[in-house]
């Protein structure tokens, strides 16, 4: 099955293949917009990819990769409701393993083009350089933006 490029279509074939392959759900968690929490949803993503026996070079792309969303979520991603948090879900899907990342807006992640801001714009093009497919979906709140790894081969 060939991924689309399209992120807002990534969506259809992550249902396809939810329909092969049972979700399960390892873990959610809710945090502050304070970017002195990304740490601990960091080693919260870590520790489930840990505790389902992720391959740690896998484990490290999932933690680097979680912790792009989060930061993202909490510098770009806030809504115009106090209180909302940035939510976390990491799901199992057969041997894939799906983070997403559920924040208050519904602005769109932007892939930056190589070379085109030094300092920043890494983040979502290390999400699409290195994730199996990733995308994003309109919520009740604001938005989700989620990445798919191989992360059980
Ligand atoms: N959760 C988000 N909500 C709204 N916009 C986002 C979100 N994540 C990313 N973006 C947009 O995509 C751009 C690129 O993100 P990124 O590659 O992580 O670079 P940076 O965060 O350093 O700007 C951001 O500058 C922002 O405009
Ligand atoms: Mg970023």
């Amino acid at each position: 099955m060939t991924i689309d490029a399209d992120p807002r279509k990534a969506l259809t074939v992550r249902q396809l293949l939810a329909a092969e392959n049972p979700i399960s759900v390892l873990g959610e968690k809710s945090i502050p917009y304070k970017p002195e929490c990304v740490a601990s949803a960091r080693g919260f993503v870590r520790d489930i990819a840990r505790d389902w026996g992720v391959p740690e070079e896998i484990r490290e792309v999932v933690e680097l990769l979680a912790s792009e969303l989060v930061t993202n979520a909490i510098v770009h991603g806030r809504g115009c409701r106090d209180g909302l948090a940035v939510h976390v879900a990491v799901y199992r899907e057969g041997r894939i393993m799906v983070v997403e990342v559920h924040d208050g807006n519904r602005d769109a992640p932007v892939v930056a083009a190589p070379g085109e801001r030094e300092e920043s714009g890494r983040g979502m093009a290390l999400v699409a350089g290195l994730a199996r497919s990733w995308g994003f979906r309109d919520t009740r709140l604001g938005k989700a933006v989620f990445f798919e790894l191989l992360a059980w081969p």
